[in-house]
């Protein structure tokens, strides 16, 4: 070693120089492999009951919950940007126990869903199929003493699904981690005539403690225990794996991984094992960490949050769940 650093002259073959193709910035871009672009990105979007209401999410910086007039006022500016999507959040004015407003063809996501289909912006609208923000108890399905009981769960979520088919959207999102549900949302949307609508499954998704500012956002933190018994524990990837090949056969037409940023491995591995588009969801945990450090100024927030979204994409996703949609989409068209 000493011998090498006293040599004047070191001899390296061709190949050994990389850095050639770092030296200018036209060089990087020349050879850059990965390119966010503002159309795979989708908003997440929380909805409320009523006219002109927008209240702030605290732990949701820039977030907030919106009637569905403001909603379309927020669709607006996110087309104009050229953001891909929106995938909507209700939360409703009254709970209980079996969550049955998450159905109502008069709530507010599908309230929503009418007045942005009606209006033909070019956005795909996404709804988030879930009881956990219509339940007194906060679980992701209907009890049976103090278990999720799946089976029983199942065709409230597939009628929660057809409500938002019916009310104009394009994609819904099964989030409920109960077995068999991509199926039950596929049988109850041909039954229902909605043939077209895709479903994009939360295929795998752990149990995490990066949802926390999302559950305060959504009011649905459980009453009691945790989601351990429905959602994955995170330790797992094979299993990750086997739940999307299931969610594929069961009828899934985009499979997501989420949190992203603790299965960028399993976005690597299910590029090479599925051919269908993937997914991946910067929780509202990731979110947090990036906005309350930016604040501290200890990172620069808009690098942190390109470099996020592109290790996302790099690692395999085409589609992207981010709360920072807006922003990266007009940072992007900065610099094209
Ligand atoms: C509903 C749902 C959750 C998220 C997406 N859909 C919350 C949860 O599972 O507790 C989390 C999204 C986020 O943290 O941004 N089940």
């Amino acid at each position: 070693m000493r011998e090498l650093l006293t040599r004047s002259k070191v001899e390296l073959p061709g190949a050994e120089r990389p850095r050639r193709l770092r030296a200018s910035a036209a060089l990087r871009a020349l050879v850059r492999e990965t390119r966010v672009d503002p159309a795979q990105l989708i908003a997440p979007l929380f909805v409320v009951s009523g006219q002109g209401r927008r209240e702030e999410i605290a732990s949701l910086k820039g977030h907030a919950r919106l009637s569905p007039d403001r909603a379309l006022a927020e669709a607006e500016k996110l087309a104009k940007l050229g953001v891909g999507g929106l995938l909507l959040f209700g939360i409703p004015e009254a709970k209980d126990d079996r969550g049955e407003a998450a159905a109502d063809p008069n709530g507010p996501v599908a309230e929503t869903l009418r007045l942005l289909r009606r209006e033909g912006l070019p956005l795909a609208l996404a709804a988030d199929v879930c009881l956990c923000e219509y339940t007194t108890h906060g679980h992701c399905g209907i009890l049976d003493g103090e278990r999720v009981d799946n089976d029983a769960t199942l065709p409230l979520l597939a009628e929660a699904a057809v409500a938002y088919a019916q009310a104009g959207a394009d994609l819904v999102a099964p989030s409920a981690m109960m077995d068999g549900q991509v199926a039950a949302l596929r049988s109850g949307l041909d039954a229902a005539g909605h043939t077209e609508t895709a479903i994009m499954a939360y295929a795998s998704k752990h149990a995490s403690a990066f949802y926390g500012p999302f559950r305060e956002a959504a009011g649905s933190t459980p009453s009691f225990g945790d989601r351990k018994a429905y959602q994955m524990d995170s330790a797992n990837g094979r299993e990750a794996l086997r739940e999307m090949e299931l969610d594929a056969e069961e009828g899934a037409d985009i499979l997501m991984v989420k949190p992203a940023i603790t299965s960028l491995d399993l976005l690597a591995l299910a590029r090479q094992r599925f051919d269908l588009p993937l997914a991946a969801y910067q929780v509202s945990g990731e979110a947090a960490m990036i906005e309350a450090a930016a604040e501290r100024g200890w990172i620069d927030r808009r690098k942190v949050v390109q470099e996020s979204l592109t290790a996302i994409v790099r690692a395999g996703a085409t589609v992207v769940m981010t709360y920072f949609a807006a922003d990266a989409a007009s940072w992007l068209r900065e610099t094209i």
